[in-house]
């Protein structure tokens, strides 16, 4: 397993190209890779803390923040562990107006690192917003989440983490979380809504969710 992940971290990424300069490939594997429907396995502990996996998480955080994204999950890198990444920051919601961001409870979050976690949703409050993935490149579409969580986890150092948190946080976690199971959004979205991202933002950018539901004829 260690020999595939490091493999797989290390080709493949960049490519030569004539004149001896290398340029860098996505290494985001896009849906219909067989990594991104496996379930995902529980890291050994005592791996954590060894230089490999160290380098794995860096390289998750500097993928994820190129791509640029807010939430990346090992298999998306086609590493098969339950690992996830995430990281909000302002300049990635600079396009939203004031309210849109107040609706999404949309706030900046540090980095924060969860291997082996455990995703509970706290009580039956559930938004809808749109939603998109690194590994469906280009599309976004309408999908109910919980609007609380609690994960329970180890970080990057194996220390154990519990994080209960609501809004676009809790969106983000229920997201990642479902990629170590081999789910993808556009498995619980409403399929109606789906479009490219420039169509999302083009014909629903800066209105209120209830507005972007009512034009698409959403109903629960
Ligand atoms: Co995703």
């Amino acid at each position: 397993m260690r020999a595939l992940w490091v493999v797989l971290l290390f080709t493949g990424c960049v490519k030569a190209i004539p004149g001896g300069k290398a340029m860098e490939e996505n290494p985001i594997v896009q849906t219909g890779a067989p990594v991104l429907r496996a379930v995902a396995q529980d890291v050994p502990p005592e791996r954590i803390n060894t230089p490999e996996f160290q380098k794995l998480i860096s390289h998750m955080v500097e993928t994820m923040r190129a791509a640029p994204g807010v939430g990346l999950a090992a298999p998306q890198i086609g590493v098969p562990w339950r690992v996830l990444v995430l990281e909000d920051r302002e300049e990635l919601m600079a396009s939203l107006t004031g309210q849109e961001r107040a609706e999404r409870e949309r706030v900046t979050v540090p980095v924060r690192v969860f291997i082996n976690p455990t995703l509970t949703p706290i009580g039956e409050d559930k938004v809808t917003f749109f939603e998109g993935c690194l590994s469906v490149a280009g599309f976004a579409g309408l999908v109910e989440r919980f609007h609380e969580v609690e994960v329970t986890g180890l970080d990057e150092h194996g220390q154990p983490q519990t994080w209960r948190v609501k809004g676009w946080p809790a969106r983000i976690l229920q997201h990642e979380v479902d990629h170590l199971g081999g789910t993808l959004y556009i498995d619980r979205m409403w399929t109606r809504s789906f479009g490219t991202l420039s169509q999302v933002k083009a014909r629903f950018g800066g209105k209120p969710i209830a507005q972007v539901q009512q034009e698409l004829g959403f109903t629960k």
